[in-house]
């Protein structure tokens, strides 16, 4: 199978780092034209740039935007145009004593984590519909089925984004327009690094503070490493190709095997 993007116009948002500019990257190493965004303009500007370093024939465009609010998803349009694939990666996440989680960190969970997304695809859904093409991805977690303690707010917008995927999916219905989740797993990003130093010392060299941190408290992953912010990409590639026509309204795992279960 070759996957070729080229003629397609992806969106990632909150990309200026981590799983986001990754995603971004491998799309443009697939041939796709990309935009990244962030909240602050030179740091979306120095991924863009980080993507071109990556793949040097890449169009990368660069918009700040606040995606957490209305007038930033809506100035993002404007800037943006038409996309053929949108990918709803923007995402925050913190440990939180449940109890201590007020309403008002409710509502901004639900804000950034679910209604960005929300909002992307009710403003790029209906183009891609009319003309017969498109692609749009939420980057979902493990902890959208397997609730964290430590952090519940977040796993619940994780889990509420499977649900917006397959109603979104539903209202695709027969357009060649695909709506899929992407559930990642424990992931090697710069926060995650710190998180793991934080939890087993951070005087180790990094494949014995991995190799410790998966044994302990990542036990039930079957790859027995943090899962590479590519390798994400990669599942976004697939399903942002003419050749996942029939996946659809799902939810697909790159977990490394983390989430004991047999389904999906
Ligand atoms: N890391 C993991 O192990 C892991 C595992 C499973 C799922 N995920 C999911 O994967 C996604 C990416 O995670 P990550 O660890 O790569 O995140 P990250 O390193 O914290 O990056 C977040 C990105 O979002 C941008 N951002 C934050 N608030 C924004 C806003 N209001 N508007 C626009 N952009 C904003 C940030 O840039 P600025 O700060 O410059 O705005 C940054 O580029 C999230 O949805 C997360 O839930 C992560």
């Amino acid at each position: 199978m070759r996957i070729d993007l080229m003629g397609r116009r992806a969106l990632v948002s909150g990309s200026s780092q981590g799983i986001g500019l990754a995603i971004a990257t491998e799309l443009a190493r697939a041939g796709a034209t990309v935009v990244v965004n962030g909240r602050a303009q030179e740091k979306t500007e120095a991924a863009a740039a980080a993507v071109r370093a990556e793949v040097p024939e890449a169009e990368v465009q660069a918009v700040a935007a606040d995606l957490a609010s209305a007038d930033g998803a809506a100035s993002l349009k404007e800037e943006v145009g038409d996309l053929d694939i949108l990918v709803n990666n923007l995402g925050i996440f913190e440990s939180r004593p449940v109890l201590e989680i007020d309403d008002d960190e409710w509502r901004r969970y639900f804000e950034v984590n679910v209604l960005s997304a929300v909002r992307l695809i009710r403003m790029y859904l209906p183009g891609m519909m009319e003309r017969g093409f498109g692609r749009v991805m939420n980057i979902a977690s493990d902890s959208a089925v397997v609730t964290p303690l430590e952090m519940v707010h977040y796993g619940v917008t994780k889990t509420a984004l499977l649900a917006v995927t397959r109603g979104y999916a539903k209202a695709a219905a027969g357009t060649g327009v695909t709506v899929n989740s992407v559930m990642a797993g424990p992931t090697h990003t710069p926060g995650v690094e710190d998180f793991v130093g934080e939890l087993v010392g951070d005087d180790k060299p990094w494949d014995e503070a991995q190799s410790q941190f998966m044994k302990e408290h990542r036990p039930y992953s079957l790859i027995q490493r943090l899962i590479e912010p590519a390798e994400i990409g990669n599942l976004v590639v697939y399903l942002s190709s003419t050749q996942a026509s029939a996946t659809t309204g799902g939810a697909l795992r790159v977990d490394g095997g983390y989430i004991d279960s047999i389904l999906p």
